[in-house]
């Protein structure tokens, strides 16, 4: 079982989205996904609830829990857990971080946003886990903000995910109706930057297809 957290320390700029995203990107790949929502204010879970029956499965948990949940899905047979987290300096985060094999940092391309990112650059860091930026909500169709992003990220010497997640309405309304863009809008320019992303997740963590194959030839041998 693998484990992402998601985290940042500025709120808005894309925790809960990315975090939805690739719940269902992994869902819809075979995986046994977990979600878990550590964040008081649990969008994720009401997002859940305006989902209905679909998967994948959410669940608030604090970080008092964590263990106990994380240790349970792995008895369980789940193949991936994806983490959300709040905002603001919080104790949630940095446990999500400890038990995380890939912590994904969302940030957006404001100077408010650039200014948290050291924060959590450094809990990530601290712990030694592997961390990755995601630059979200950019402009389509321009590179500035992306170069300055670029810059930003590797003077904090935080990896950049080559898969951008630029700004687009189809995010927003999908939350609406508890879904995700890549299932509102399946040919959608924001569908494909999630499989991009989703692509990227699988090749670091060494999950996806082949591994799934191998994980059902050896259940059925
Ligand atoms: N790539 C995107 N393009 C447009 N809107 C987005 C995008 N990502 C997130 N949003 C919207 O921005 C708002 C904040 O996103 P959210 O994922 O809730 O952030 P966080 O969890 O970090 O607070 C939400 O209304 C969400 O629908
Ligand atoms: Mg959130």
């Amino acid at each position: 079982m693998k484990t992402i957290a998601i985290a940042m320390q500025k709120g808005g700029v894309g925790k809960s989205t990315l975090t939805r995203s690739i719940a269902v990107a992994a869902s819809k790949a075979g995986m046994n996904v977990l979600t878990l929502d550590m964040d008081a204010q649990q969008s994720t879970t009401q997002w859940a609830d305006r989902r209905g029956d679909q998967l994948p499965l959410v669940r608030f948990v604090t970080e008092i829990e964590l263990p106990k949940v994380l240790k349970q899905a792995a008895e369980a047979g789940c193949d991936l857990v994806i983490i959300d987290t709040p905002p603001a300096r919080s104790t949630e985060a940095p446990a999500a971080v400890e038990y995380a094999d890939l912590v994904l940092v969302p940030c957006t391309p404001d100077i408010e946003a650039y200014e948290q990112l050291p924060r959590t650059e450094r809990l990530a860091r601290t712990t030694g886990k592997p961390a990755a930026a995601v630059l979200t909500m950019a402009q389509p169709n321009s590179r500035s903000e992306e170069e300055i992003a670029r810059a930003i990220f590797a003077e904090l010497k935080l990896p950049m995910v080559p898969a951008i997640l630029h700004r687009f309405k189809v995010h927003r309304d999908a939350s609406r109706d508890g879904q995700t863009a890549q299932e509102l809008e399946p040919d959608s320019k924001a569908a494909q930057e999630i499989q991009a992303l989703w692509d990227w997740v699988c090749a670091e963590l060494q999950i996806g297809t082949s591994a799934l194959v191998h994980k059902k030839m050896r259940a059925k041998g």
